[in-house]
């Protein structure tokens, strides 16, 4: 990877109290990029940030930020000296300063007037220069925000660290805060490491995406690759709700209520965890199947319809009393959600065809199978 500019986080594990909550992880940054670090509550995210942003000493691992060590278990280079702007949740702007007063914080080493043009050129970045006077107490929660950033920015830093950046924010403020910061960061080519535990934020925002359990990085690549491949059902479930089934492997597919799904590389005879999005099932009116070609692979009972906006909601029920799957596989009655684009509002208790979407169809050892 090239990010000998950017950031470098190479086995780093962390303890309190002798308890790991940051495992061995690996995770680069490079110039210009964009990676969002996300995962459930408690999992190590803002350990990892502080560690990165030398908030607390490094235990295990190496840091390296612009291609030089930021900290070891021995040596550490002070916050202010490594080259990173943070941003937390909190914004946290110095109420004693004014707006321009915040954003020259971090700006040493410049005079006078290199200084008021720095503040002029971060202040327009983030579209704020005409509040250049105002206090904090007097800008609403998204405006500290992007002074906030602003004030991050101003030094030139090689990293960026945002933690939880908008959660403060309201939804719609939030959506068009992080579409100004996405284009803030983007064009300073800073590296940038952000937390988020909002998954649809971190598809809109990032890169790459770094999955983080319990202090581990459990997937990191592409957002089509972590979305499109999940590594675990953990990760596959971090993108939103899914039907998990459970199946046994027999000529390499697993047998399913919606048909056979490819099972590459898990054992015959295997009991394997089956995970469904609800966009992978296609819905469509029950047809009798024309002479040679293939019915539907299951036919399934509409318990519930909702319009969520952009797409609807179908609670559905399969194998039960009125529903059938194929070679009796599903003996017993099993609600499933499907998820259609735009308006689909069929009458409960209407008989669909389902149809599985392969490429939305994943499949996972067992825990106890391993
Ligand atoms: N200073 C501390 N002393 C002891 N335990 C701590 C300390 N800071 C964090 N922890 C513990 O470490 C674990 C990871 O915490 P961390 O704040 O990194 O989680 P997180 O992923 O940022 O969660 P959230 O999404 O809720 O912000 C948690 O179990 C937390 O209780
Ligand atoms: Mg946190």
């Amino acid at each position: 990877m090239t990010n000998e500019s950017g950031l470098k986080i190479h086995g780093v594990s962390h303890a309190f109290d002798g308890q790991r909550v940051v495992d061995s992880v690996d995770l680069g940054v490079g110039a210009g990029e964009l990676v969002c670090l996300v995962g459930p509550s408690g999992c190590g995210k803002t350990t990892l940030l502080r560690l990165a942003a030398g908030l607390a000493r490094l235990q295990h691992g190496t840091i390296e930020i612009g291609g030089s060590l930021a900290a070891t278990p021995e040596r550490t280079v002070p916050p202010e000296v490594r080259g990173v702007g943070l941003v937390f949740q909190d914004y946290a702007l110095f109420p004693h300063l004014d707006v321009a007063g915040n954003v020259a914080f971090g700006l040493r080493g410049l005079n006078a007037t290199e200084r008021a043009q720095r503040i002029e050129t971060v202040l327009a970045q983030v579209n704020m220069l005409e509040y250049r006077s105002m206090w904090p107490h007097q800008l609403s929660g998204g405006q500290q925000q992007r002074i906030a950033l602003a004030r991050a920015l101003a030094p030139r830093p090689r990293v960026m660290l945002l933690d939880e950046p908008f959660s403060g924010l309201d939804t719609r403020l939030r959506a068009q805060i992080r579409d100004d910061t996405l284009h803030v960061l983007k064009e300073s080519g800073v590296a940038t490491l952000m937390v988020t535990h909002d998954a649809e934020e971190a598809m809109f925002m990032a890169d790459r995406i770094a999955v983080m359990n319990r202090g581990r990085i459990e997937q990191e690549g592409k957002p089509t690759e972590v979305y499109g491949r999940p590594a675990s059902a953990f990760v596959a479930r971090f993108f939103g709700e899914v039907n998990e089934l459970r199946g046994i492997v027999r000529n390499r597919a697993v047998v399913t209520p919606f048909g056979p799904v490819a099972a590459n590389g898990h054992t015959e005879a295997a009991t394997v965890q089956v995970v469904i999005r609800p966009e992978g099932l296609k819905l469509s009116p029950v047809t009798p199947a024309r002479d040679g070609g293939e019915g539907p692979a299951c036919i399934a009972k509409v318990m519930a319809a909702r319009l969520l906006g952009r797409s609807s909601w179908i609670h559905l029920d399969i194998g039960g009393p009125s529903g059938h799957g194929p070679a009796g596989e599903t003996s017993h009655a099993q609600h499933v959600h499907a998820r259609v684009p735009g308006s689909f509002l069929p009458n409960e208790g209407d008989m669909l065809a389902v149809h599985l979407d392969p490429n939305q169809a994943f499949i996972f050892a067992l825990p106890e199978t391993p």
